[in-house]
């Protein structure tokens, strides 16, 4: 299922002024793609990620998936399409701190009605098709960043989620722990035909991985190119 974007529009308000975050914002994310979205700090990658993952409301236009149009839907239908449709990864990992890696993403399968023995097998089995087999029982600060980083990533798939949207995924990371959770999207990208949306200001990076680039400026799409 691609993703139809049609004329998005998010404005916030700051004091007397509007500022238009997201400005008549077009675009058709293919189905299996691994699109980049980079742009300057401010260009509206944020907003238009969190619109796309029904986190935000837009104040006009369509997010359309799956002939379903998320920027109409009421709120417990966009309960279910954060749950069904869309993973989400951030840049700070958000992970439950006195959890282990394994409990953290039980509980987004919990979220999912799936509970007992279904529940510990699913959990240990995307741990390990993200290389942690061997952190099951690993605290947050227990691990590396770069692990922290694959259990969000474990947890964010654990409701077989159609699309992964990642917001600076490596934003916290050095260079070479980022090259591996980069390998690790691809990947996923590749093997599974997940779609990717991902944020970042690393322009270079998402030259190499992506297969569809769009480079934001002030809410709108400055440049586009597709592979
Ligand atoms: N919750 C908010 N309230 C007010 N202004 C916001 C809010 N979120 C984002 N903005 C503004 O919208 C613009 C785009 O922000 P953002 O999407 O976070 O950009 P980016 O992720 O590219 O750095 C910026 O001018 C930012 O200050
Ligand atoms: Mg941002």
């Amino acid at each position: 299922m691609n993703i139809q974007i049609n004329e998005l529009v998010k404005t916030f308000r700051k004091g007397e002024n509007t500022i238009p975050a997201v400005n008549h914002l077009s675009s058709t994310v293919r189905d299996g793609s691994f699109t980049a979205v980079v742009g300057k700090s401010g260009s509206g990658k944020s907003t238009l990620l969190n619109l796309v993952g029904g986190l935000d409301r837009p104040d006009s236009g369509e997010i359309i998936i799956d002939g379903k149009n998320v920027a109409a839907l009421n709120r417990r239908e966009l309960s279910v399409y954060r749950k069904t449709t869309v993973g989400i990864i951030f840049q700070s990992f958000n992970l439950i701190h006195h959890r282990t890696a394994q409990e953290n993403v039980e509980l987004s399968l919990a979220f999912n009605g799936i509970t007992g023995r279904k529940r510990k097998e699913k959990s240990k089995a995307l741990l390990e098709s993200v290389g942690l087999g061997e952190r099951l029982d690993h605290l947050p600060n227990e691990l590396s960043g770069g692990e922290t980083q694959r259990v969000s990533i474990a947890r964010a798939l654990a409701n077989d989620p159609h699309v992964l949207l990642a917001d600076e995924p490596t934003g916290n990371l050095d260079s070479s722990t980022s090259h591996e959770i980069m390998q690790l999207l691809q990947r996923l990208n590749k093997e599974s035909g997940l779609t990717i949306i991902m944020v970042t200001h690393d322009r270079e990076t998402a030259e190499i991985v992506s297969d569809h680039l769009i480079q934001l400026k002030d809410g709108a799409i400055m440049d586009e190119k597709i592979r």
